[in-house]
């Protein structure tokens, strides 16, 4: 559940500093599908969070963080085979088109850089791996190995450094939440490492990000097991025919759910599960949408959830079943 979702919303404001913008519903409507009916950006958005899981996976895996790792969360999100820059020309401009900063160039001159960051993010120091985090993410972000992709692909790599460095133990930080609301001070942060040598603004920055998309990101699936542990028990109650926990937990791997998605389960045939589906809608536990000639089954609750800053959700109780969701009381 943490794994699918929490992703999502990461990819989604990372991919905002980066003026690719789509919404929530898009993204969580297309996350389990094969995305092919969405539009570009939706699609390059969920590629950020398809780059983040292959990084993450890779990690587990037991390959460090190196280079390579580097280039192939770029070309995941990019979906271009690209490679440490060899042309020369790329620089980065302020919002009025003046050029700020002007990265290194000569692919022998980046590779270097990049040998360096690797051992940086390595070494035996007793550097506090969220500070190393800050100082490796400038880094990377002032070498700017890649045509295009650098930013987003930097922010992928410090939730990735933070797993190496055993401070996570998923890829569920929702760190861009924090550098999104404040896009204009992490330019002007990151230029002033540059221009000032002013490290210690940039580094409390990431600190500050770090604890507060901590305490969001716990907030949040605290939250979610609420109500998924309350949605149990309703649904166990209120229909004990086709109850089953693997039934339910279904509904919060994604909150978008197509009848497919529970034959693959191994739920039951298309007509069985069709059944289940009904119930469930007329129990007010999902509401049924058409996509086209497709038909959705949203877990409301879970999707307000996912998509609000709110941690309340409105309970189940025994005379919901048949109407709607209730009032809405805090969890
Ligand atoms: N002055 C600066 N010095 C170093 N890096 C910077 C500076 N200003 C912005 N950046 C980084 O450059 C990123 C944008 O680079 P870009 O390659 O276009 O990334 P993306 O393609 O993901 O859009 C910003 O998100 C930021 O991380
Ligand atoms: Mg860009």
């Amino acid at each position: 559940m943490l794994i699918n979702s929490i992703p999502l919303r990461e990819a989604k404001d990372s991919s905002a500093i980066e003026n690719i913008v789509t919404t929530n519903d898009k993204l969580f409507r297309f996350a389990n599908a094969d995305g092919t009916q969405a539009d570009t950006a939706t699609k390059e958005t969920l590629r950020y969070r398809t780059a983040l899981l292959r990084g993450y996976e890779s990690l587990k895996a037991g390959r460090p963080l190196t280079t390579k790792t580097a280039v192939d969360v770029c070309r995941a999100i990019k979906d271009v085979d690209l490679d440490i820059r060899r042309t020369s020309g790329t620089n980065l401009k302020n919002q009025h088109g003046k050029v700020v900063y002007t990265p290194p160039e000569g692919e022998a001159v980046l590779r270097e850089k990049m040998a360096n960051w690797e051992r940086f993010i390595h070494d035996e120091s007793d550097l506090d791996p969220l500070i190393k985090m800050a100082v490796a993410h400038y880094q990377f972000e002032a070498i700017h190995p890649f045509p295009d992709g650098n930013g987003r692909t930097g922010r992928v790599l410090n939730i990735l450094v933070l797993i190496e460095a055993g401070l996570l133990d998923l890829p569920i930080l929702y760190l861009s939440r924090f550098i999104n609301d404040r896009r204009s001070e992490y330019y002007r942060l990151l230029l002033e490492v540059t221009s000032q040598q002013s490290w210690e603004p940039w580094v409390l920055y990431m600190l500050h990000a770090v604890e507060e998309t901590a305490d969001w990101t716990r907030g949040k699936i605290w939250a979610v097991r609420h109500l998924m542990d309350h949605t149990v028990r309703y649904v166990a109650t209120a229909l004990p025919k086709i109850y089953s926990r693997e039934l339910v937990e279904l509904f919060f791997v994604q909150p978008y759910v197509r009848t497919q998605n529970l034959v693959d389960a191994g739920l039951g045939t298309r007509k069985t599960v069709s059944g289940y589906l009904g119930q469930l809608v007329d129990a007010g536990v999902l509401r049924e949408e058409k996509a086209g000639r497709e038909k959705l089954y949203v877990n409301v609750r879970f999707l307000d959830l996912l998509t609000s800053d709110s941690n309340d959700f409105a309970p189940f109780s025994e005379a919901s079943a048949g109407a709607g969701p209730g009032d809405r009381r805090l969890a």
